[in-house]
């Protein structure tokens, strides 16, 4: 039997648009290793191409697993249709090459993750878009600066890789009433954290390569939003421009991730809790930026938005970046490597890593500091994260003294 009323997050995360009796009672959805599909008839085919009967057609418009995926995503993030890409970066491509043309304004926040940063900068630039980076951290910011030629308004919270959240609902009422659509990264929350549709969000993007698909084991992207918006990011900006389609066996490892995606937030919450609580009593660590923190610049926000405050923090040392390498070299659970929302707690330098494809210049206007390291709290043992921390902390206050 299909469900036949509103469930809970992770019912729905696990059953939601399949029955096991459309498969001979297979309980796992199966996965369409398909690139085109059969049409009964040549008029049905024609039917098909001209939108006038619905079906599958050729696996880089639609796929059955993938259609599943997306269909599942919309419903934890509220809205009514998804679009999965095969990559974060080629789910926030196919939404803006939709919705762009020349002449067109992109407001972005001030700070992006680093190839959203160079897609906007360096990409979209080119093709006569004009990219305003605002301080999204006060509405006013965007209220002074949006105009007629504003068609979206762009950013992430919490931002990566320093934490800074932005209102949804502030800069989406904003933007409605200029007429820009907002488009809202919320890879860090994920949609057990922060809705952003509910808030008033016409667009979102994952990186489903992190917390949705969760084991590090795959690169996806999804977009989600109103049906006649994903319509067009579909037939328009993936099908014809980008081409970044999802494998579906990719599809069916995120399903497999989102079954555990509550659960394992609630666990990356709790446990950066307790890792960014540590880091803050440590003498050799500077400044900790983690939402859930009451020093939180923004904590009121963060508790207005999100349900709980999710597996990332960025922090600073006192020594500066020359006691960032140090620290990072010293770890031995913790892993030194990009990405993050995998199961294993993993370490990186933005200035160096993630956020290279700034300038030093364009990273100190848009405050990501230089000694600035990115933590994503994995779900190890909680006291095992700490130590590892706090070990390789003490060496650098050895170091020091
Ligand atoms: C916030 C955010 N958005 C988008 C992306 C791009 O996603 P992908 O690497 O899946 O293309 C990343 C990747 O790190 C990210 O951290």
């Amino acid at each position: 039997m299909a469900l036949a009323r509103a469930t809970g997050f992770s019912t729905t995360a696990i059953h939601h648009g399949y029955d096991p009796a459309m498969n001979d009672g297979a309980l796992t959805p199966p996965v369409h290793m398909t690139s085109t599909f059969a049409f009964e008839t040549a008029e049905a085919g024609g039917e098909m191409f001209a939108g006038e009967r619905a079906g599958h057609v050729y696996s880089r418009i639609s796929n059955p697993t993938v259609d599943l995926l997306e269909r599942r995503v919309a419903a934890l993030e509220g809205a009514e249709a998804g679009v999965a890409a095969a990559s974060g970066m080629g789910a926030i491509t196919a939404v803006l090459w939709t919705f762009l043309a020349p002449g067109d304004e992109v407001i972005v926040d001030k700070t992006l993750y680093g190839c959203t940063f160079a897609y906007m900068r360096h990409g979209l630039s080119r093709f006569g878009v004009t990219i305003t980076h605002v301080d999204m951290t006060d509405p006013a910011n965007l209220e002074a600066a949006i105009s007629k030629k504003t068609r979206i308004v762009y950013f992430e919270t919490p931002a990566n890789p320093n934490m800074r959240l932005v209102d949804i609902a502030a800069i989406s009422d904003i933007a409605r009433a200029h007429g820009a659509k907002t488009v809202v990264d919320n890879t860090y929350s994920t949609p057990v954290l922060t809705r952003p549709i509910e808030l008033g969000a016409d667009i979102v993007v994952h990186s489903a390569t992190k917390y949705l698909g969760g084991h590090g084991d795959l690169v996806a992207g999804i977009a989600l939003g109103s049906a006649e918006d994903m319509a067009q990011v579909r037939l328009v900006g993936l099908k014809d421009m980008t081409g970044a389609v999802l494998s579906p066996m990719s599809a069916h490892l995120v399903m497999r991730g989102l079954k555990t995606l509550e659960l394992r937030m609630e666990r990356h919450s709790s446990s950066a809790m307790a890792v960014a609580q540590a880091l803050e009593s440590h003498p050799a660590v500077g400044s900790v930026f983690y939402p859930g923190l009451a020093s939180f610049h923004q904590h009121e926000l963060a508790k207005r938005q999100m349900s709980a405050f999710g597996g990332m923090i960025a922090f600073e040392l006192k020594g500066g970046l020359q006691a960032g390498i140090g620290f990072l070299n010293r770890l031995g659970l913790v892993r030194r490597a990009v990405s993050l929302g995998d199961a294993e707690t993993l370490v990186q330098h933005p200035a160096s890593m993630t956020h290279s494809t700034y300038t030093a210049e364009e990273r100190h206007a848009h405050d990501i500091s230089d000694g600035l390291i990115r933590l994503s709290v994995g779900l190890e043992t909680p006291a095992d994260i700490v130590d590892d921390l706090m070990n390789a902390l003490d060496g650098e206050t050895r170091r020091a003294a």
